[in-house]
């Protein structure tokens, strides 16, 4: 009973905690995501938005709470086991391969599990590329498939990165504020691609960009001090008081 009300949610954090040395980074935090959600996470610096990411791809372990995905419970599982449950995560700098190219990075990133057959090897590889090829158009770099990773401008390496994710298909991707350091362009083919991807994946997304927020959040979480302020779309969210307060209006 207990748990069966929440089973329509692909995650469901409850009573997440995480305490450093006694200091609570994140605090007894719960949020629900739908299917093919973007829930964008803001809030002040040290409000604990990446700390929440860590907890998810299990890179830092809860001290106290639940995180359910697909009704799977994630605290208890190792982040390689959280990769393979289906969740992806991109770290706040583009950690791809720089004397790689694009299409290199990509087919780095394929999923292994390479066949034993040499027959199965060699229709695999026309898959791959071809997989590849679909991924490259969809961030933004099918004229960049031969160049060096390395010579790419920080927006196209943020996209390459998240096209490495997407080979991956993870039912969950989460992105840690992937258009910092982005022109107003790439931020708004980015908000295209972001909607495109929720097509088919559920995101979490950390952002302080609020014009971006706006473009892309279905639903916006609030954190402060490890703690949720505010829930709701973005509108409500940008006209709450306490946000205005502690998190807007500076
Ligand atoms: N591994 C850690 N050990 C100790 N303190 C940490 C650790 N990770 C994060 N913190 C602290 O937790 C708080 C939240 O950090 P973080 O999640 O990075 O915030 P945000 O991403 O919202 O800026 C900060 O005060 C940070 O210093
Ligand atoms: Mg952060």
């Amino acid at each position: 009973m207990s748990q069966g009300s929440n089973t329509d949610f692909i995650l469901a954090v409850e009573g997440l905690t995480v305490s450093f040395d006694g200091f609570k980074a994140v605090n007894d935090l719960s949020f629900y995501v739908d299917q093919n959600e973007i829930r964008v996470i803001i809030g002040p610096n040290g409000a604990g938005k990446t700390t929440v990411l860590d907890l998810i791809c299990g890179r830092t372990k809860a001290t106290d709470g639940s995180i359910r995905f697909r009704n799977r419970e994630l605290t208890r599982l190792k982040e390689h086991q959280i990769v393979k449950a289906g969740v992806g995560r991109k770290f706040q700098n583009p950690s791809i391969y720089p004397d790689l190219t694009v299409f290199e990075n990509l087919e780095i990133s394929y999923p292994s599990g390479r066949g034993v057959f040499g027959s199965l090897a060699f229709k695999r590889t026309a898959e791959v590329v071809a997989r590849i090829e679909e991924i490259a158009g969809r961030i933004f770099l099918s004229e960049h498939l031969h160049t060096q990773a390395d010579l790419l401008s920080h927006g196209q390496k943020q996209w390459l990165e998240i096209g490495m994710l997407l080979i991956q298909k993870p039912e969950l991707l989460m992105l840690d504020e992937p258009v910092a350091g982005m022109s107003v362009n790439e931020r708004r083919q980015t908000a295209v691609l972001l909607r495109e991807i929720a097509k088919e994946h559920t995101m979490i997304v950390i952002e302080h960009d609020m014009q971006f927020v706006a473009e892309i959040a279905d639903k916006v979480t609030v954190l402060h001090q490890g703690r949720i302020l505010a829930e709701g779309s973005p509108e409500k969210v940008k006209a709450d008081p306490k946000v205005i307060e502690v998190y807007l209006g500076h």
